[in-house]
């Protein structure tokens, strides 16, 4: 330490050079700059408001800090790990830049209100921000899906052929899973903006300040009615990790089934050469790097859910230094979701090709028609549990002959049971199998449409 700490006066001998980098968060807080400097702007206008400065002084102030932002967007402002924190860094600045006044700055305030101010102001534009890269992502399924409302593909259940379905049905399922991670997002974006300031170190002040005036300035919806609550409260902070973590299960799933379909053994995407990777040694690779990140780096945002949480638990009220520990996770949080999100949408963009063709065959190659068959019974007057065990029949005796249900002659059906007539043909083809499927959210061409009209409305 070149400098003396802000609080040295009541201590005897320096911090110890080591402890002093232990301490310091300024590595990292400075991601939180631009909204510390705000938060301080309206933090003097208040005081100029309420009369606890004067108002050349929050004018002097206010203009000061926005030179401290103008140095540092320009690359002259620099702090280091003599500053500890962003806070102590920007108030510093503010005191060189403007004099003694800089000094008033901090009356009716404390470091544990500010960092709690400025941690959500960044969160609240990150929340904002990977909400539009969900618009993005969700536009591409929907693009995808309008394209290919009568393109088949095999439906799974345990991983095993079920039943064949709409390749836009299955896209819209993730189109739906990141809706609710934007309206999530809204949700959680409800408890992040709510304001700390005013909450002091932990008990108010005593300077007759007013909250809900750095509240408006600040555009929060409204002020933490108790102070300790506010200074020590990080349930936002938990409630974004986990948002960010269901947005990782979704981006994660489908990592994974792009992985599986781009395998030989499915065969049912290409990888273009601008979104995959070779390999070092086998020449004839051509790896889903991009998926199996996405599906990686799932873990580290897990990861920060459960840091958080395990922060949390167990700190009496109200501050303590612990809770330096929320940022990093956060940032870290914010920054993987947003790769990902880009990342997969470049990948579906245009770093995929469904295979089509493929893709028509794989539908013909199985028993995923069976249930339509039993259907067909059940339709017919046969219970369906009776018509669910004639068809398990036919399928293991088609299974033991090399045959597929559309293998069997019309003289065959009719022994199976009397009911089957010539239109059983077109009840198993895939084309068919998967239009009658017509019920509400079902995988019927009709039910796709409309759902493509549905989602279209649901990103205006
Ligand atoms: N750097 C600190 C943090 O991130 C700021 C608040 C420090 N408050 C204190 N009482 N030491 O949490």
């Amino acid at each position: 330490m070149t400098e003396k700490p802000t609080w040295s006066q009541r201590f005897e001998t320096a911090l110890h050079p080591a402890i002093a980098r232990f301490n310091a968060s300024i590595s990292f807080d400075i991601e939180l700059i631009e909204y510390d400097i705000t938060g301080s702007q309206a933090h003097a206008q208040m005081l100029a408001h309420t009369g606890i400065i004067s108002p050349e002084e929050g004018e002097a102030l206010v203009t000061g800090l926005e030179k401290v932002r103008q140095e540092y967007r320009q690359g002259q402002f620099k702090p280091g790990i003599d500053a500890e924190d962003v806070h102590f860094a920007v108030e510093k600045r503010l005191t060189e830049i403007v004099g003694d006044v800089g000094k008033k700055l901090h009356t009716a305030r404390s470091r544990n209100d500010q960092v709690g101010t400025d941690t959500r102001l960044y969160l609240r534009d990150q929340i904002q921000q990977i909400r539009q890269y969900l618009r993005e992502f969700q536009t591409v399924l929907l693009d995808i899906a309008e394209q290919n409302v009568e393109t088949l593909i095999p439906g799974y259940t345990h991983l095993q052929r079920a039943q064949p379905l709409s390749l836009a049905h299955h896209l819209l399922a993730y189109f739906q899973m990141a809706q609710r991670d934007w309206e999530r997002l809204g949700d959680v974006d409800k408890r992040v903006n709510i304001s700390p300031l005013g909450c002091g170190a932990l008990a108010g002040t005593t300077f007759p300040i007013d909250r809900h005036y750095t509240a408006a300035l600040l555009h929060f919806d409204s002020v933490y009615a108790n102070s300790l609550d506010g200074v020590s409260d990080r349930d936002f902070a938990i409630e974004f990790l986990c948002a960010a973590s269901i947005i990782m299960v979704h981006l994660s799933r489908l990592s994974e089934e792009v992985i599986l379909w781009a395998s030989e053994e499915f065969r049912f995407v290409t990888l273009k050469d601008s979104c995959a990777t070779g390999s070092s040694i086998m020449p004839q690779k051509k790896n889903p790097d991009v998926p199996e990140l996405v599906r990686g780096k799932t873990g580290r945002v897990f990861g920060h859910l459960q840091a958080m949480l395990v922060i949390m638990k167990g700190l009496p009220l109200a501050y303590n230094k612990d809770l330096q520990e929320d940022k990093e996770g956060i940032f870290d949080s914010v920054n993987t979701v947003k790769a990902c999100l880009e990342a997969m949408t470049i990948l579906l963009r245009e770093g995929l090709e469904f295979r089509t063709q493929r893709l028509a065959q794989a539908v013909t190659e199985d028993f995923a028609n069976a249930t339509d068959v039993a259907d067909y019974l059940a339709a017919r007057g046969v219970p369906f549990r009776e018509a669910y065990n004639i068809v398990g029949k036919v399928v293991k005796t088609s299974i033991a002959a090399g045959k597929l249900l559309k293998d069997l002659t019309l003289e065959e059906w009719q022994q199976i049971h009397p009911s089957f007539e010539t239109d059983i043909y077109v009840a198993i083809s895939p084309r068919q199998v998967v239009a009658a499927r017509n019920s509400y959210g079902g995988t019927g061409f009709e039910q796709v449409k409309q759902a493509i009209a549905t989602a279209k409305t649901q990103i205006l």
